[in-house]
């Protein structure tokens, strides 16, 4: 019996890959196990989009060789393993395999060389137009599905290594998306999260020709399906027809991930980001101006080089008049090979984590505010579980807003009985930056 375990890293494409790889190794006769202690294969699905995540996958390779990884076999999955490639074997010696996102598809002939004595075994060519679409997908979570509609990045992000580390752009066709969302519904799954790097520039390869909105369209319209989220959007990429179709079609979650990393026009020219800020915030507009309440979420990067006071200020300026629901804020990170490592005027760090502080203690006054409006309303909550600690169910709103509820007439899972994957109405009663808390209002819904 051939033993696996598997450690991921990184964005919700990395968490989809693994689900992927996990099936295909599940296929190919290996079993997963919970403990790496019990594992022959020992698998990584690496980030490298801060210095930080790169770290993390060479201190765990560190930890197990002097723990007692000895016969076993170690592979280094993802980003890390893209962007590092053979130069892996030379600091951990000890690995066998180092693929790339853009080899899944050949990871059934990868194991073969493994298991036949290879201890070089790559996967590291990035010049594919191939997707890796497989039936043998092993979910994660029984509520929420994840598809991957496009991989890969054509923009050239100044910062940034994806477009190194995943390679270049491919969309699958609308097609096989449609089938793979239908087969999902018929398992029972009613919510699906489409991904990419840059899921608007999704362009059906096939004559249909399906743009990003046709395709959410043509998804939210499955039978069974009950909410359709995306992730995540490039301002550049992001047209109107988006916000039209999530007008017209309460199926689509009204919730768009639009990440601006600076406020400052300035700013945004030296990153590569092609749009300026007054075109960033065209885009809030159509949202604001929509017929549904549209939560906005973004990514903030502070202290990219050169980033200066004023300029700064801007960011802070653009957090205020779009008021995001939610905000990911990172320190700029030098990451090899991006342009933005030969800029100059690198920010310190302590005035990086100074910037940090300044703009994660406004954006939290923003949430608070946000999220006091909901008081009072009434909102429906995919029921995802259960808190122990506080004896609430854990629910989770169209707009992606966690809602703790409890119900008096179930007041903790019972037995068989629990409202984990239901629908259900819950009142909002109180209001914190990062939730809300509530009570069951509508105890006859589904
Ligand atoms: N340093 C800091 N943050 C980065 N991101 C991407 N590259 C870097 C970097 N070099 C952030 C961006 C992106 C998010 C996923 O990670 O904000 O949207
Ligand atoms: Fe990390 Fe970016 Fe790779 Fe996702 S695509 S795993 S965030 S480096």
């Amino acid at each position: 019996m051939k033993t696996f375990y598997i450690e991921t890293f990184g964005c919700q494409m990395n968490a989809h890959d693994s689900e992927k790889v996990v099936g295909t190794l599940l296929k190919t006769g290996y079993t997963q196990v919970a403990e790496a202690a019990d594992a022959e294969l020992i698998v990584y699905n690496t980030c490298s989009i801060r210095d930080k995540a790169e770290q993390k996958v060479f201190n765990r390779l560190q930890t197990f060789k002097r723990d007692g990884g000895k016969g076993k076999l170690f592979a280094v999955l993802g980003c890390v393993a893209q962007q590092e490639g053979e130069r892996i074997f030379e600091r951990a010696p000890h690995v066998s395999l180092v693929a790339g996102s853009a080899s899944y598809t050949k990871l059934p002939e990868m194991l073969v060389q493994l298991e036949a004595g290879n201890r070089r075994v790559t996967g590291l060519s990035l010049d594919t137009n191939e997707t890796f679409d497989t039936p043998f997908t092993r979910r994660d979570n029984p509520h929420r599905a994840y598809i991957t509609i496009i991989e890969g990045c054509d923009k050239a992000c100044a910062y940034c290594v994806v477009p190194f580390t995943r390679g270049p752009e491919r969309s699958r066709t609308g097609e096989s998306v449609m089938r793979e969302a239908a087969s999902l519904t018929e398992l029972g799954y009613t919510e699906v999260q489409l991904l990419g790097q840059n899921v608007n520039s999704y362009r059906d390869p096939s004559s249909a020709g399906w743009d990003f909105a046709a395709l959410l369209t043509e998804v939210g319209q499955i039978q069974g399906m009950r909410r359709v989220r995306f992730t995540t959007s490039h301002p550049r990429d992001f047209v109107k027809n988006i916000i039209d179709a999530i007008d017209e079609h309460p199926t689509l979650c009204n919730h768009v991930h639009l990440p601006v990393q600076s406020g400052s026009s300035e700013v945004l020219s030296r990153m590569h980001r092609l749009y300026s800020r007054d075109q960033y915030m065209r885009r809030i507009e159509w949202m604001k101006n929509a017929r549904r309440d549209i939560a906005i979420t973004t990514d903030i990067i502070v202290g990219f080089p050169g980033e200066t006071e004023a300029e700064f200020e801007q960011t802070l300026k653009l957090a205020e008049e779009v008021e995001y629901d939610s905000m990911f804020i990172f320190k700029y990170s030098k990451r090899p090979n991006t342009p933005a490592l030969e800029y100059e005027d690198h920010i310190p760090e302590d005035e990086k984590t100074r910037r940090f502080t300044v703009l994660q203690e406004r954006q939290r006054a923003i949430q608070m505010r946000r999220n006091a409006k909901y008081v009072g309303t009434t909102e429906q909550v995919h029921v995802e579980g259960y808190n122990l600690a506080t004896s609430q169910w854990i629910g989770r709103t169209m707009q992606n807003k966690t809602l703790n509820f409890q119900d008096p007439g179930l007041p903790a899972p019972d037995g068989g009985k629990t409202l984990v994957g239901r629908y259900l109405d819950v009142l909002v009663t109180r209001a914190g930056p990062n939730s809300l808390a509530g009570e069951r209002a509508d105890r006859c819904a589904n």
